[in-house]
């Protein structure tokens, strides 16, 4: 009898010695099966051999646990998957067969709202993606879509696995698939911290949001052995594919670190401005800060020479609640600025010109940067507010032959389609066609304010002047010709160059006191937060790509 484990307790009794009359001890026992279980999980959740571990450190790389640790909740990180097993034989993998297949796959927490993450362990078979590794991922994207919940990649892997062929590209196509799929349905983030080559950086292409570390990350289809062999440009990791190469010159990334913990510390930030899913709106938050506070900046606009540049950044870190503002792409196209602040507690997207970079003028990548961003805020409930100071589509060769026809049309066709609420400030100049592209009234813009500084036209006043009165200038003896244009051009400026002749029409619905400005928007998205339009009734639009 005293050999019998309590069902309950999982203790047994140890025998006493005879005679003695104490209370019988109990012996917690651990079962066979319960024994096993624990040697394969520790072995399993061990990763790769220690002297894989081992490198990984030695290049500044945190394993592919720790990683998930630094981004979740403590203790919210459930693993499924934990067991599967490379299935390949060929090549010498069945001696390296690993539970797991290099990839940890799972949910957990993240600032207490749910999120499905799965993170390449380069440790094992150098992270490389085969059918198991695949399965695990599509697995963990198809159930975070029923569930609606944000997705999360983090990347560290050779590539395709080159031991299981067609079989590894395959597992690229199907995640490739729900990339796609779940496009605008939840949130979808890659973090690439090691290598990430060849077709396999479609995957974070397709995502929302990429993040980069410095040093650690680089992303190419083809690397420089290639590049040197086909094209004989000697080139090396970093030019070609690191962090600020693609933060600033292809704009793949979105959000560079400094380090691994920074990355984590940044990726939470952002999920915090984040819905769940597209059927929810961002979370708001409670804020001290009073939604009539008055902002003195916006009056010193109105002083300063119109040609003078300054950076948008103020303005937006004014205007928020808090002072606070992401910025995303921050090192992309930085004639345009686009992130996240919020307004009275509510999330709100932002894209504003920017003076200090190329007058804050359009071209075709601040075209596609803002494009990219209006859509993702469309697609997640996100209200969008416009802060307009453009002189025009910035001009040349490069620009006409790049393409600024079909880029800049990214831009008005995403504004135009967006049906969540839009609010334009017109804060300084606002001329010709990129006056229209920045979210004007005619455009679908629901509501438009400007400030009493700015100049709405269809061109400055010297161009206007140039265009207008040539006969007249050229007619004009040589040193009188400046005075003239001065005089033209005061002419045209008291006309035109106001915000008045626009809120005559209705294409400005207020010229608003400048002190006022976050007063006034966070009453016009108060006003906004129930609008619904309803759905088009056609599959999808021919977006110009
Ligand atoms: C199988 C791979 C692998 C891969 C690395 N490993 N990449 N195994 N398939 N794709 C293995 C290595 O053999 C090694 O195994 C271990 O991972 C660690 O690799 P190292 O080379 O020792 O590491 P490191 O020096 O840091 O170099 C990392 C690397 C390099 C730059 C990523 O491994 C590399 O160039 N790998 C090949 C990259 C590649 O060409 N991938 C295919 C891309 S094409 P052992 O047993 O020695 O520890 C692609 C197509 C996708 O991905 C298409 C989608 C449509």
């Amino acid at each position: 009898m005293a050999d019998l484990i309590d069902p309950i307790t999982g203790t047994k009794e140890e025998p006493q010695p005879s005679g003695k009359k104490a209370h019988p001890k109990k012996v917690r026992i651990v079962s066979e099966s319960l024994k096993k279980f624990r040697e394969i999980h520790a072995a399993a959740e061990a990763g790769g051999p220690p002297e894989k571990i081992e490198a990984q450190r030695k290049k500044g790389k945190l394993t592919a646990r720790e990683r998930i640790a630094y981004l979740v909740d403590e203790g919210s990180f459930q693993e499924l998957g934990l067991l599967m097993e490379t299935r390949c034989t060929d090549f010498g993998v069945k001696d390296k067969h690993i539970k797991g297949d290099g990839v940890i796959t799972g949910f957990g927490t993240v600032n207490g709202r749910l999120a499905a993450i799965f993170s390449e362990d380069f440790t094992q078979l150098g992270g490389s993606l085969g059918r198991t590794h695949a399965d695990k991922i599509t697995r963990l994207m198809d159930m975070a879509a029923d569930a609606r919940v944000p997705v999360i990649g983090i990347l560290d892997s050779g590539g395709a696995r080159i031991q299981e062929g067609v079989d590894s590209l395959d597992g690229y196509g199907e995640i490739f698939l729900r990339n796609a799929k779940y496009s605008g349905v939840v949130p979808q983030i890659s973090i690439i911290v090691g290598p990430c080559a060849g077709g396999a950086v479609y995957s974070p292409a397709l995502t929302d949001f990429v993040f980069m570390v410095k040093g650690l990350s680089h992303m190419f289809v083809t690397g420089p052995e290639v590049v040197k062999a086909a094209t004989g440009e000697e080139v090396d990791f970093e030019t070609l594919g690191g962090s600020m190469t693609h933060a600033s010159k292809s704009g793949v990334c979105h959000f560079v670190a400094n380090s691994e913990p920074d990355c984590y510390r940044q990726v939470k930030e952002l999920m915090s401005f984040l819905p769940q899913n597209r059927y929810e709106a961002a979370p708001a938050h409670e804020t001290k800060d009073p939604s009539d506070r008055k902002i003195a900046l916006l009056e010193k606009l109105g002083e300063v020479d119109p040609r003078k540049p300054y950076r948008v950044h103020h303005i937006v870190w004014w205007l928020s609640d808090d002072h606070k503002f992401l910025e995303v792409h921050h090192d992309y196209a930085k004639n345009i600025v686009v992130g996240f602040i919020r307004l009275g507690g509510q999330v709100v997207g932002v894209i504003a010109n920017n003076p200090a970079h190329m007058a804050g003028a359009l071209d075709i990548n601040a075209s596609d940067k803002a494009a990219r961003f209006i859509r993702f805020l469309n697609n997640f409930n996100i209200p969008i507010l416009t802060l307009v100071d453009v002189p025009g589509y910035w001009p040349g060769v490069a620009q006409e032959h790049g393409g600024i026809i079909r880029h800049g049309a990214k831009l008005l066709y995403a504004y135009s389609e967006a049906s969540v609420p839009k609010i334009t400030l017109v804060l300084r100049k606002a001329y010709g066609g990129a006056y229209i592209a920045m979210s004007s009234k005619l455009m679908g813009g629901d509501i438009n304010f400007s400030l009493p500084s700015a100049e709405i036209a269809v061109m400055g006043p010297r161009g206007a002047v140039e265009i207008l009165y040539s006969r007249q200038i050229k007619e004009t003896k040589e040193e009188d010709r400046e005075a003239l244009r001065a005089k033209l051009a005061k002419e045209y400026s008291d006309k035109f160059a106001s915000p008045y002749q626009t809120a005559a029409m209705g294409s400005i619905d207020e010229v608003i006191e400048p002190s006022q400005a976050r007063t006034r928007l966070i009453g016009a998205f108060r006003m906004l937060a129930g609008k619904r339009r309803p759905g088009e009734h056609r599959l999808t639009g021919n977006i110009p790509l």
